[in-house]
């Protein structure tokens, strides 16, 4: 009989042990057994799915906010685009696990570059109150005031599933207007990938029907990842630099911000980050690619986390006399051949001469275009014979004889051609298919 019970007692505790089990292991959103008891969750209310956030009683914009504690006293960076001359006092608001956590102050940190324009990107940095696992914030006017909208924080070391992280990511700052250059695109973009590229992220306003076919290809290969970056519904954006020529509210579609949110938004999961637009590829001119590069400009320099690359101009204007590479399959493919221009123009070294750059994300606090504002790191200019900028736009000097021939991309050409042509192929745009 006591046998008899003991057995009972042990089904009973093993049944009960692996019900346990069962509950305590199954992952929270495959539980069809609703939570019994407690309020619903008072945060996250509104969360932002947008790139751009306005900010509630402001006339500020968020973009998105970041796990950022380099800097002693603060924890998260908040990357916005704020009007400079209605910068008021914020408080940060932090959504703790499901529950509100005390406010903080905010320092507003105002971008130097902003070219004059009335918005200006800008950083807003917070404290994380005490007995707070934070997973979204937000900001307030008034310490009392309700329903604004959440931003998640980004960068969390803690967060879940880690992204593996690769070797350089390309960030191109703004695609806009009706931009159907589809043939240099895909010979970029291609180029990048041969150099040791492993994403490169567009922010876009808008573009051609040609081009966004493609860039969906590139989407769900994985290789391009797009924020989707709707400016012109918030504000009137400068397609310009300098306000004082060009006027709007923001300089060259936001770029400063966008620059700044992909270094940002690359900081955990790529060792380099390259600043440049698409009509521009960073060449080494002495190793096969950027990983061989890096590696010997770092052992060089160890302390180094900003490399600067010259721009050198390729103008479009004159074309390679042989058309060795102007291939008949690319005859009906909208844009410009990269490979039908081989003059590079000597820069004028007597005016301000343009850099971009190549960064370790992590050593980086905020940029511009052409230089870091701020850093962590020391600078190097990279020298010439080792790696500069192929710039193939427009504009630059109309005189051949004052012009280099430099072939530098037709190293590439066996397998930068093929790889092209599979990729056009891909999306029905190589002629004759
Ligand atoms: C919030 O605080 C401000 C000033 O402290 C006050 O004027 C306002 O009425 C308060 N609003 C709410 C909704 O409590
Ligand atoms: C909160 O804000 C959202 C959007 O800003 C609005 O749609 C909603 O009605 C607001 N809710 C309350 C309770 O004010
Ligand atoms: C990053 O570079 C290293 C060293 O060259 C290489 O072994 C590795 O495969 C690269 N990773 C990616 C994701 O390309
Ligand atoms: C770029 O943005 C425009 C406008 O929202 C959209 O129509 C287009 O599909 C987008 N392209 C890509 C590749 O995301
Ligand atoms: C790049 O340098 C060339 C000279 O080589 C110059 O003409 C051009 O304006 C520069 N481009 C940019 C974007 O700075």
């Amino acid at each position: 009989m006591a046998n008899y019970i003991k057995q009972i007692l042990i089904l009973f505790i093993t049944t009960f042990i692996l019900i346990l089990i069962f509950i305590v292991s199954s992952p929270r959103t495959d539980r069809s057994i609703p939570t019994p008891r407690g309020p619903p969750p008072v945060c996250p209310s509104t969360i932002s799915d947008q790139a751009i956030t306005p900010l509630k009683n402001t006339k500020h914009f968020l973009v998105s906010a970041f796990m950022d504690q380099r800097w002693n006293g603060f924890d998260i960076r908040i990357i916005g685009m704020f009007r400079r001359d209605s910068i008021q006092p914020l408080h940060c608001l932090f959504c703790c696990a499901g529950r509100l956590g005390e406010t903080t102050p905010a320092t507003v940190l105002v971008h130097s570059d902003h070219f004059g324009f009335p918005f200006a990107a800008t950083d807003v940095m917070c404290r994380i109150p005490q007995d707070c696992d934070p997973t979204h914030v937000t900001l307030l006017t008034q310490p009392n005031e309700s329903n604004s909208t959440w931003l998640p924080i980004r960068n969390k070391k803690t967060s879940g599933i880690k992204e593996k992280r690769v070797n350089f990511t390309v960030c191109i700052s703004n695609l806009f207007g009706d931009y159907n250059n589809v043939l240099q695109y895909t010979q970029a973009l291609e180029m990048y990938r041969l150099l040791g590229v492993n994403r490169v992220v567009i922010y876009n306003t808008s573009c051609g029907p040609d081009l966004d076919r493609l860039l969906q290809s590139y989407i769900q290969e994985g290789f391009v990842e797009i924020v989707p970056w709707p400016i012109h519904k918030h504000m009137n954006p400068s397609s310009g630099w300098l306000f004082s020529k060009y006027g709007g509210d923001i300089h060259y579609f936001g770029q400063l911000t966008t620059l700044n949110e992909c270094i940002y938004r690359s900081m955990e999961r790529s060792r380099y980050v390259l600043l440049n637009d698409i009509d521009e590829i960073i060449m080494p001119y002495q190793h096969s690619n950027l990983m061989s590069l890096m590696d010997t400009l770092q052992q060089q320099h160890p302390k180094v986390g900003i490399f600067l690359i010259e721009n050198h101009s390729f103008p479009r204007m004159h074309f390679e006399p042989s058309g060795r590479f102007k291939l008949p399959q690319w005859s009906g493919v909208p844009g410009v051949n990269i490979l039908e221009h081989i003059y590079r123009e000597d820069p004028d070294r007597t005016i301000y001469h343009p850099h971009k750059m190549i960064v370790q994300p992590r050593m980086v606090e905020q940029t511009s275009v052409h230089e870091v504002l701020k850093s962590f790191g020391q600078h190097y200019k990279v020298p010439l014979d080792v790696c500069r900028i192929i710039h193939i736009g427009v504009g630059g000097s109309p005189k051949l004889e004052l012009l280099h021939e430099d072939k530098r991309l037709w190293d590439f050409h066996e397998k930068l051609i093929p790889n092209v042509d599979k990729a056009l192929k891909k999306v029905g745009l190589l002629t004759g298919n």
